[in-house]
């Protein structure tokens, strides 16, 4: 393993009884690199982050994230990670500003440094007016972005965020992706997860198609385009040809096709 990979995925499988959530995915992640799991709902995309962290135990095949084993060194990886989750805030009794605080201590971080930093966040996101009012009151995106703060505060070498920008505008989709560009030019490196194409193709330097447990397709954009055999064309092409879907959603849309015309 080299210093510049970050993760190292290989052959890695996690089985829920006969569900194969994760089966067989290989990918690496480079220092200084933005890299997507994109895939549909179900795809196995939180699956392969949370064996990353260490929160689930693999059936078989190999990880190492900053060349350590997250079975064996889940605190010491933890502590260079930030990590938003795909469920929502559980720190519901706080304000922001507690939240911050604890993150502070928690993490050994200068309390009004970090309370400065986390106030600019908060303001660069337009949720500084928030700032003292209880978590729980807050909108599904509004969580969202303290989430995203959260994990940033200690300026860690890994982003991992899981689906983070489904609740977001897109005003603060842009701010959030200067938040990622000060992240990477700094050398940290980032895996997101999403099902969203647009995000994938905006935000990301390569993307691993997951469908089924499996990636099916993984590169640049334009390497995809190869992979797929579709030279010039959209991801989303791209995505329903690696995933051998464009076919039914072709049929899908001529039987709807039929339909609507007899109706007229
Ligand atoms: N704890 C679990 N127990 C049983 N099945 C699970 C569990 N977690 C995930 N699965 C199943 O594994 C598959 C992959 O899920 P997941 O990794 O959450 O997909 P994604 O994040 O891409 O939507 C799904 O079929 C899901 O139902
Ligand atoms: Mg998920």
């Amino acid at each position: 393993m080299s210093n510049h990979e970050i993760i190292v995925v290989k052959d890695l499988k996690k089985y829920f009884g006969e569900v194969k959530a994760v089966d067989g995915i290989s990918f690496n992640v480079q220092k200084g690199e933005v890299f997507g799991l994109l895939g549909p709902n179900g795809a196995g995309k939180t699956t392969t982050i949370k064996l990353l962290l260490g929160l689930l135990e693999p059936n078989e095949g190999e990880m190492s994230v900053f060349g350590m084993n997250p079975e064996r060194d889940e605190v010491e990886i933890k502590r260079r990670i930030g990590y938003v989750s795909e469920e929502p805030l559980i720190f519901k009794s706080l304000t922001p500003k507690d939240l911050f605080n604890f993150i502070a201590s928690v993490r050994r971080l200068d309390e009004s440094k970090t309370t400065e930093l986390a106030r600019e966040y908060m303001e660069s996101l337009e949720a500084i007016d928030y700032y003292e009012q209880l978590i729980a009151t807050l909108s599904h995106g509004n969580k969202q972005k303290l989430q995203i703060i959260a994990a940033i505060l200690h300026e860690p070498d890994l982003l991992i965020l899981d689906e983070p920008i489904a609740g977001l505008d897109a005003k603060s989709v842009r701010v959030f992706k200067s938040i990622l560009d000060l992240h990477t030019e700094s050398g940290g490196s980032v895996l997101f997860s999403t099902h969203i194409m647009e995000i994938a193709q905006d935000l990301c330097d390569r993307i691993g198609i997951i469908h089924k447990g499996k990636i099916v397709g993984i590169g640049t954009l334009e390497q995809l385009r190869q992979q797929a055999n579709k030279l010039g064309a959209s991801l989303e092409d791209v995505f329903l040809r690696l995933t051998e879907q464009d076919t039914s959603v072709n049929e899908i849309i001529k039987k709807l096709r039929a339909s609507f015309k007899m109706k007229n």
